[in-house]
């Protein structure tokens, strides 16, 4: 396995559909100001000053539970500083693709992201790299136990560390956004490099209310009279306390799985029906969340 394998997305921003994912997430407006502020200010900084002086990361670090948007965020949030930036180059990594730690695989595949991959990409143009599941490529060494390879996988999170640190030294053009479900997984020296650390909660009931208003507006523009249950945002909000957007999205939609005869017709789709799977799967994510 080559390191280009790793990258499971390489493309020239803004693209509108990376403009339609910053759109979709619902979040607090002040949530999205400060991380594309942060992001201009790192590469602002770090353009000017040395990081000995500016000891900027151009790390930012997006936690949260499954389905809470990190990830659609991350690559919507890189399409905002290329408008503002005029344009950069995306590359999106797949730290699981980085092969096992068997053998010291991983370790001498994460320094050749950091220490040559990214660099021939920061050379010609501004980079945004994001690393999804961050606890992957840099799992907490303190917490690695003494059966499963933990000399290899400890390597592997060192490589990263000090590929993230020779990176920032060296293409100061560069921006890593990274997503984890897991902060706790995470080495403490990863997070201590991040400029900023946002935690993406589920969304709260304005959030949902503004998901709910998106997915009915979608439906019916091909289903017309889906836009009636509008009018009945208030309850749909209210049954899907604690969900999360990922969950909220589809329950919206799966409410048209409720009989053929609606999901062949989605004009009979009544707020009945909705309430209904909104419940459904609300008092499914209370089982999974007590099972955390
Ligand atoms: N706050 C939100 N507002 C609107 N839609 C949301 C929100 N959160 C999640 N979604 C929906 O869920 C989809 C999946 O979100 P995404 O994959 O970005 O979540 P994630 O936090 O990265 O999840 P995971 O931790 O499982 O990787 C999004 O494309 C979006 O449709
Ligand atoms: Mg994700």
């Amino acid at each position: 396995m080559s390191t280009m394998d790793s990258i499971v997305e390489n493309t020239l921003l803004p693209r509108k559909d990376f403009g339609e994912a910053w759109d979709a997430i619902k979040v607090e407006g002040s949530v999205k100001q400060r991380l594309l502020a942060q992001s201009v200010l790192s590469l602002q900084l770090r353009e000017r000053y040395s990081f000995e002086l500016m000891p900027v990361h151009g790390l930012i670090v997006l936690t949260g539970p499954p389905g809470t948007g990190k990830t659609t965020l991350a690559r919507g949030l890189a399409n905002q500083v290329a408008k503002a930036l005029g344009s950069v180059r995306y590359i999106q990594l797949d730290p699981h693709a980085l092969g096992s730690s068997s053998l010291g695989k991983s370790q001498k595949e994460v320094s050749k992201i950091f220490q040559q991959t990214i660099p021939e990409f920061a050379a010609n143009e501004p980079t945004i790299v994001l690393l999804d599941e961050v606890e992957t490529l840099a799992a907490d060494r303190q917490k690695m136990s003494l059966d499963a390879n933990p000399i290899d996988a400890h390597r592997a999170t060192d490589a990263a560390l000090a590929g993230i640190d020779l990176l920032c030294r060296t293409h100061r053009n560069t921006l890593l956004i990274a997503t984890t479900n897991y902060p706790k997984a995470v080495d403490r020296a990863l997070l201590s490099r991040a400029d900023w650390i946002e935690d993406i909660g589920p969304p709260n009931a304005e959030a949902r209310r503004e998901i709910i208003h998106d997915v009915l507006g979608l439906l019916a523009k091909h289903w017309p009279q889906v836009g009636d249950l509008k009018k009945d945002i208030a309850s749909f909000v209210t049954a899907s306390d604690g969900m999360d957007g990922r969950r909220l999205r589809k329950a919206i939609t799966a409410a048209g799985a409720i009989s053929i005869e609606i999901a062949k017709d989605l004009n009979k789709l009544k707020a009945d029906h909705v309430l209904a799977t909104l419940k459904r799967a609300a008092a499914q994510a209370d089982v999974q969340g007590d099972a955390a």
